[in-house]
């Protein structure tokens, strides 16, 4: 990685991911694009460009002005709102997934983009959940996933694009709010505690589902692209995880740094329902075998920071 194009730059990952990849590889070698460009760092610090994922000919255009060799691809919608807006969220997620997949071809690019714990569905075993196993997922964010992870191996084998990718859990982080997951709630959660002592999860207790705290994240990404192409197996996309939690264990973890937190519910059948269709917790041994995935943060490491971090931000 030199020259690196993220699509979906200004989102909850890419907006930190940009950051840390111009401290690594220098800041003019790291290409922001997004729909619309803001204030906030990624776009203001660095060569920013806008690029709609669905245009075709404004990626290649500005991929080859930046003369990019790794495309990283972020934009896509996620699963509560993907659900709200299947027909949408095919066309923006899988018309920009082989958009990205064409830009890398043409430039000869090296690519990554995550799939999700939203690839499984009820059919998987819900624990422990294997790298290779039933994905039959039942949520057009899962379906549309599913397809990536298909396309991605599919332009390696007939292309010889170094295509590769993670399948990420709910991700939580300080910086970006996140853009419409079903795991949201474990971001919010945090900013609630911290500004009025109390949440309301829309998600029930007693359901677990896999999350890593933002920092581990965007290590795994550099990680996985770092990694010798030869020791890949697997590609697309590998299992990643550092905690599995329900939400009054989150909760639990919160009320030892703010005393007193409340949680109660109002469950959300929508986002219920996806969640109850994705694993419990997932095995992420082929990363580490493969190229050295490690987690640093667990529930309490990671509660005690994003309380720290909102604390000065809000
Ligand atoms: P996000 O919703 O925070 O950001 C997506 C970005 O894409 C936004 O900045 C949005 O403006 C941009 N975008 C939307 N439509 C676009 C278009 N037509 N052209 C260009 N840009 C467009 O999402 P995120 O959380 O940063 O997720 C990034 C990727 O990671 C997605 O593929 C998502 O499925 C995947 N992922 C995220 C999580 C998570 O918890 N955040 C977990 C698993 C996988
Ligand atoms: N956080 C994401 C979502 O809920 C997982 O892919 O959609």
């Amino acid at each position: 990685m030199k020259r690196i194009l993220i699509t979906g730059a200004l989102g909850q990952i890419g907006s930190e991911l940009t950051m840390k990849l111009r401290d690594i590889y220098g800041t003019d070698n790291v290409i922001a694009t997004d729909l619309k460009k803001n204030n906030s760092e990624a776009a203001e610090n660095g060569p920013f460009e806008v690029v709609d994922v669905t245009d075709l000919n404004n990626m290649i255009e500005v991929a080859k002005k930046y003369k990019v060799d790794t495309v990283m691809h972020l934009a896509a919608l996620l699963s509560a709102t993907a659900e709200a807006k299947p027909v949408f969220a095919w066309n923006l997620n899988m018309g920009g997934m082989m958009n990205a997949l064409e830009t890398a071809r043409e430039l000869n690019a090296q690519f990554f983009t995550p799939s999700s714990i939203g690839a499984f569905g009820p059919t998987t075993p819900k624990d422990n959940t294997p790298q290779d196993t039933i994905m039959r997922p039942t949520t057009m964010y899962g379906v549309n996933k599913v397809a990536g992870e298909l396309l991605s191996d599919y332009y390696h084998e007939k292309f010889g694009v170094d295509t590769r990718g993670v399948r990420f859990p709910g991700l939580i982080s300080y910086v970006a709010k996140p853009g419409g997951g079903t795991t949201d709630y474990a971001v919010e959660i945090y900013y609630e505690a911290v500004k009025n002592g109390k949440y309301t999860s829309y998600i029930d207790k007693g359901t677990y589902m896999d999350m890593m705290y933002m920092p581990d994240a965007l290590n795994a990404i550099i990680d996985l692209m770092e990694a010798d192409s030869a020791k890949l197996t697997h590609r697309n996309a590998f299992n990643v995880t550092a905690m599995s939690f329900a939400p009054e264990e989150i909760a639990a973890e919160i009320a030892k740094q703010i005393p007193g937190f409340v949680l109660s519910y109002d469950v959300d059948p929508v986002r219920q329902k996806i969640a109850d269709s994705w694993p419990n917790f997932i095995d992420a041994t082929a990363a580490k075998q493969e190229w050295g995935f490690k987690a640093e943060y667990d529930l309490a490491k990671m509660t005690k920071d994003m309380i720290e971090k909102l604390r000065q931000k809000l």
